[in-house]
């Protein structure tokens, strides 16, 4: 009889990614995915620890699954509860002081070893927040289904970067990159089981680097063209991106390559050098102004998205006014915008005196929104009027209709039958709204149709990677 297995999965996509592996790992148990934690054998939380909310609302869900493993024991069955990812890494045993109901805690890169924890967990309660000297990627089985019409590899994680905010390189270790034949063949197996879409993923996905094939070193410039190869494969994203990794390759990439779309996920946290120092970004607003200059000259559609932290330690009213000129100079199709939350064991944290007062850090957060909002808005009224490609990649909301992305990440929902699903549409704009475009099918793949898939996985994210 397969076991039911509920993965809530929080954060960015490689939490998504590894979601997904860790029910790789545990189908040959006979674990398979369930919609709900109601009835389920094993529950894991894949957590994220970039804000506090997030790490508070583990403990809430946790609340709520104490009731259903109660209603399970007295049904004489057993509920395994586990607590994944980066709250896990960060907290590890204080997560099993401090909620009984969990009974196994690992972070992000010892899931590979399910199997054994989950045996263990039978008789004691479980913390593995190791870092294995040999990678999780050199153990893990291939994917056990599709993966959808756009799926997620992951080629690089870890980071060394160490800005004072981030609680990453803490969590998911060292930067590490896993080598070009290994993802060559991963993304092989993608597009053979119907992924038409394929988003690169690491931390700091444009540090990726590794041994080619016939030897000599690859950046992921050199590695998207190899990608862009594969029979196929009609789309190819990377994220998420540091702007001291941009490299010529990489950028020239965006040129060359028309398979890799036109949308650049690009963070740069503030427009203030003294605060970018601060907070050891290794680059200066300048700088980022001159890489975001040069994507452009090399695809002059490209459009971004970036994130920005406001209400940094120190942050004066010129430092923030600094960053809305940035965003004003720059102007981008997206960005996520964070107020500043102290991490517990980042340097920054420890800047105790110097606190931004959550009113300013509120309204500074405000402002920006609304400027970030008013761009986004404007960037999706100017495809009004034009036919753009859509890769319908999942089930609409409504009946009979199916919901794609631009290749600038825009949710263009549409009226198209089942069978379209996985091909390319082209789609006449009719409407604008601040996150998605409506419009009508004007022209399909040619005859021959792409190659379909299954949609892909739901899952929430709240961030990329
Ligand atoms: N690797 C990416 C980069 O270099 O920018 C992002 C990593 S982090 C997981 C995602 C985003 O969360 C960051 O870009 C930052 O804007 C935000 N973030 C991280 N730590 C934060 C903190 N302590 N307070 C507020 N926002 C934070
Ligand atoms: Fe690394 Fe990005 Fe975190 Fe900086 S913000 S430490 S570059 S993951
Ligand atoms: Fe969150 Fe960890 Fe990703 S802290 S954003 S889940 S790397």
């Amino acid at each position: 009889m397969t076991k039911k297995l509920f993965i809530k999965t929080w954060g960015c996509q490689m939490n998504v990614y590894d979601s997904a592996r860790m029910a790789d790992v545990l189908a040959p148990l006979g674990y398979g995915l369930a919609e709900s934690p109601e009835g389920a054998d094993l529950v894991i939380l894949n957590t994220c620890h970039v804000r506090e909310k997030a790490s508070e609302k583990v403990f809430s869900e946790l609340g709520r699954l104490r009731a259903e493993k109660r209603r399970k024991a007295e049904a004489g069955e057993r509920m395994i509860v586990a607590v994944a990812g980066c709250v896990a890494q960060a907290e590890g045993q204080e997560i099993l002081d401090r909620a009984p109901v969990v009974d196994m805690v690992f972070g992000p890169q010892t899931y590979h070893t399910l199997p054994e924890m989950v045996a263990r967990a039978s008789g004691e309660r479980v913390l593995n927040t190791d870092f294995p000297a040999e990678s999780k990627f050199d153990s893990l089985p291939e994917e056990t289904a599709p993966q959808g019409v756009s799926a997620f590899l992951a080629v690089q994680e870890g980071c060394d970067k160490f800005c004072t905010f981030c609680v990453v390189p803490y969590t998911r270790g060292a930067e590490y990159s896993r080598d070009a034949a290994t993802v060559l063949a991963e993304a092989r197996r993608l597009v053979a089981g119907g992924t038409r879409e394929i988003t690169l993923l690491g931390q700091n996905v444009n540090a990726w680097h590794g041994e080619g094939p016939e030897g000599g070193t690859w950046g992921l410039g050199r590695l998207i063209r190899a990608l862009a190869e594969i029979g196929g494969l009609a789309r190819i994203r990377y994220t998420t991106s540091h702007p001291r990794d941009m490299a010529d390759d990489l950028i020239s990439a965006h040129a060359e390559v028309p398979q890799l779309m036109p949308f650049v996920h690009l963070p740069v946290q503030s427009g203030s050098d003294r605060i970018l120092a601060a907070m050891n970004r290794k680059h200066r607003a300048d700088e980022y102004r001159r890489v975001v200059g040069r994507l452009r000259e090399a695809r002059p559609d490209l459009a971004l998205s970036s994130d920005f932290i406001v209400g940094y330690p120190d942050e004066t009213d010129r430092d923030f006014a600094d960053t809305l000129r940035l965003v004003t100079e720059i102007g981008y199709a997206q960005a996520y915008t964070f107020m500043y939350s102290p991490r517990p064991g980042t340097p920054a944290a420890g800047m105790a005196g110097r606190q931004v007062p959550e009113a300013v850090k509120k309204e500074r957060l405000a402002a920006l929104q609304q400027l970030v909002n008013a761009q986004q808005v404007a960037f999706n009224m100017d495809m009004v009027g034009r036919t753009v490609p859509v890769l319908l990649d999942r089930r609409g909301h409504r009946a009979g209709q199916l919901m794609g992305r631009s290749p600038w990440m825009q949710s263009v929902p549409v009226a198209a039958p089942d069978r379209l699903m996985g091909t390319i549409v082209e789609v006449r704009v009719s409407a604008a709204r601040e996150n998605s475009l409506a419009g009508e099918i004007e022209t399909t793949e040619a005859a021959s149709g792409g190659a379909r898939a299954a949609p892909g996985t739901a899952a929430l994210t709240e961030y990329p990677a």
